[in-house]
């Protein structure tokens, strides 16, 4: 590509006054003037903050980045987007995913950056980047912050899926309250995000998949060395990427798509998969349903044997050969043609890997469960679908029918959860309103509903939980979630009544509230609106604008592309 083509060239390639204010600031930090002479500049979008815990090792990884552009003859710039640590924003960090979707879009956009390397890390800090550089498209390469270490308490292995029973453990006095706090240093113990399959860990899957990142980007943990190397090695090959005009567009294709629900469904990803590969295609252009990812999930089985499917952890899954070598185990079932920022296809990035241990990654024929993927259930009770992990789930509930046990919005579940008068046995359904989209607002990762303090007690691990809501992807049940429409906007999860008879048959894809319609109608008509609805701000602009869980969550207005085009240039 010639030097002049380069969008950067329009700020440092200019003469006169405006070149000059161009240059002239950016030299005040040190930089020679042979940097602006019309080598590819590189954007760093750095989401390291000290509130992003799972993100702190980001400047040691940005520092690797620059070294690798500069030694292929780029210029490295970075730059922060706000950061959503998973741990501390409230009310929940899914409320600013495509807030920060709209800070990296603008950032990239409105700076004279040729391509841009994403620092991806905690659960929404990889779709709010990959989603914002959709909408510029322009070469991207994503790099994961890594897993943690795996923790270590008492003598056992533990995680971040290690929690919700320590949790469960304390309830019922079989962990002393100083235990319960003696953990919480044992487990996270590294730099990195959690080191189970959660979310984070799947959005990392996710963009190995997709082909945004150099292979084995998804489980190199954050501790080790080589995560410094493909930090590295990624700021060559970005450099490289913009001489190819290898834009996003040009790897994030419908079989790209399909290959990322295949491996999702195979790695047991977490459900949030869902909600953010949505709103990822609706950013780029591509026609995805929330069928397809049922659709695809089918006849993959779960071939990862990692938390909280399984039993292990993401060093695991690295020692043992790394999501390429688990890649290579489904060559006969996903695109192999499909193109990934390397410039090799996926096929060919997977083709010498080797499997190390068979504990870790199993054969498509005898497979660590024949359960996995997303399965999508429909009914009365959830017209556009809901979403169940069914590797995570009980086998006996996915068929089950209960009485409903109803929960406004969470704020009474915690009210009422451990009334010892609560009127629930473990065949009912708790239900849980108003934790949607609009609702909450911001979906909450509140689905799998601790269960009451007396059934944990008389020995009752799962029940049936519907909701509205998200589950973290180090959550596990049977946990049905991203009812759509939710309650917030009167869909049927709204007339739900304490006792009411609850069917779900996830084999045969049904969610069913046994309530005639006549009955349905007259509830419908005497519907309101419960939850407050934000009169200004950002929140207000979420409420009003965002989408339904089936379509991605993502804001109306926000979908598609503007391309890199600056709409005005001068000073
Ligand atoms: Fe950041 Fe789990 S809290 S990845």
């Amino acid at each position: 590509m010639e030097k002049q083509q380069l969008r950067s060239q329009n700020w440092f390639g200019k003469k006169g006054k405006d070149g000059f204010i161009y240059r002239a600031w950016m030299k005040n930090q040190g930089i020679p003037p042979d940097m602006f002479d019309g080598r590819p500049v590189i954007g760093i979008c750095n989401t390291w903050s000290e509130l992003t815990p799972c993100n702190g090792h980001f400047r040691e990884l940005a520092e690797a980045v620059k070294k690798g552009v500069l030694e292929a003859g780029g210029f490295p710039v970075e730059f922060p987007v706000m950061s959503l640590g998973e741990t501390l924003i409230k009310p929940t960090a899914m409320l600013y995913r495509n807030l920060v979707s709209m800070d990296v879009e603008e950032s990239i956009r409105a700076n004279p950056i040729d391509g841009v390397v994403l620092l991806c890390g905690c659960d929404k800090t990889t779709p709010s980047l990959v989603m914002g550089a959709c909408s510029v498209n322009i070469p991207t390469l994503v790099i994961s912050g890594g897993p943690m270490l795996k923790g270590h308490w008492k003598g056992r292995d533990i995680g971040t899926s290690d929690i919700w029973r320590f949790d469960a453990d304390n309830k019922m006095g079989k962990i002393t309250p100083q235990e319960f706090v003696d953990s919480e240093a044992c487990m996270a113990r590294t730099q990195g995000h959690c080191a189970v399959m959660g979310t984070a860990s799947t959005m990392a899957v996710m963009v190995e998949a997709l082909g945004l990142s150099l292979p084995d980007n998804a489980s190199i943990p954050a501790a080790d060395a080589r995560r410094k190397v493909l930090s590295q090695l990624s700021g060559r090959r970005i450099v490289e990427m913009v001489k190819e005009d290898m834009t996003l567009s040009k790897i994030l294709t419908r079989a790209a798509f399909e290959n990322a629900i295949m491996v999702n469904a195979a790695i047991g990803g977490s459900t949030n998969f869902v909600i953010h590969l949505l709103a990822i295609a609706g950013r780029i252009g591509i026609d995805l349903d929330i069928n397809d990812f049922d659709q695809f999930s089918q006849g993959i089985p779960l071939l990862a044997n990692i938390q909280p499917s399984g039993e292990n952890y993401m060093e695991d899954l690295y020692y043992s050969g790394g999501l390429p070598a688990l890649i290579k185990e489904m060559s006969s079932l996903i695109h192999n043609e499909a193109l990934t920022v390397n410039g090799k296809t996926i096929g060919e990035n997977c083709a010498s890997t080797e499997v190390y241990n068979r504990n870790i990654i199993s054969t498509l024929k005898e497979p660590f469960k024949q359960e996995s993927g997303i399965l999508v259930v429909k009914g009365n009770l959830a017209p556009d679908g809901a979403v169940i992990k069914p590797s995570a789930a009980s086998p006996e509930l996915l068929k089950h029918s209960g009485k409903a046990v109803v929960f406004e919005n969470i704020e009474d579940y915690h009210a009422r959860i451990d009334d010892p008068e609560l009127d629930i046995d473990a065949n009912s359904i708790m239900v849980l309103k108003n934790v949607g989209p609009k609702g909450y607002p911001g979906m909450a990762e509140v689905g799998n509903m601790t269960l009451p303090k007396k059934l944990l007690l008389e020995g009752v691990t799962d029940m049936v939980r519907i909701s509205d809501g998200r589950m973290s992807g180090t959550g596990f049940g049977t946990v049905v979630l991203h009812v759509s429409p939710e309650a917030a906007v009167g869909g049927p999860l709204a007339l739900v009544k304490n006792g009411d008879i609850i069917t779900l048959d996830a084999y045969k894809r049904i969610l069913q509230l046994e309530v005639t319609e006549e009955e349905l109608a007259i509830r419908r008509a005497a519907w309101k609106l419960t939850e407050k609805m934000q009169s200004r701000g950002y929140v207000h602009l979420y409420q009003t604008h965002v989408e339904q869980a089936h379509l991605g969550a993502d804001m109306d207005f926000l979908k598609g592309s503007s391309g890199s085009k600056v709409t005005r240039d001068s000073h």
